[in-house]
């Protein structure tokens, strides 16, 4: 089911923000004129990946490193303390559309 989550407007000045739809924090973000949504927790130890950085396609979680595909949830690098590397899960994503300048996100 489609839920709003921003005007598509407010998030070209963000670039990414934390809704929160259902309950579900989540990550929406605008790369190349493409809505992605990933869920805002990372799966490492639950850092808000809205507060981390965007390289490329990946979202970077400021916590402990770890970074995630944004169009897959895949895991590019794992959480780590210096050089020991932690077990980090796959992040879900959402499908998202666009209808009248308006984003939603599926859950
Ligand atoms: S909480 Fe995100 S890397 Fe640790």
């Amino acid at each position: 089911m489609l839920h709003y989550a921003i005007d598509y407007n407010e998030l070209e000045k963000e670039f990414k923000k934390k809704v929160v739809i259902e309950g579900v924090p989540i990550m929406v973000a605008l790369l190349a004129d493409k809505v992605y949504a990933i869920q805002d927790k990372c799966t490492h130890l639950g850092g808000s990946l809205s507060k981390g950085t965007i390289e490329n396609s990946d979202v970077k979680c400021r916590l402990h490193g770890a970074k995630f595909d944004l169009k897959t949830g895949n895991v590019i690098d794992k959480a780590h303390v210096g050089f020991i590397k932690m077990p980090t899960k796959k992040a879900t994503t959402f499908r998202t559309e666009i209808v009248d300048g308006k984003v939603f996100v599926e859950l």
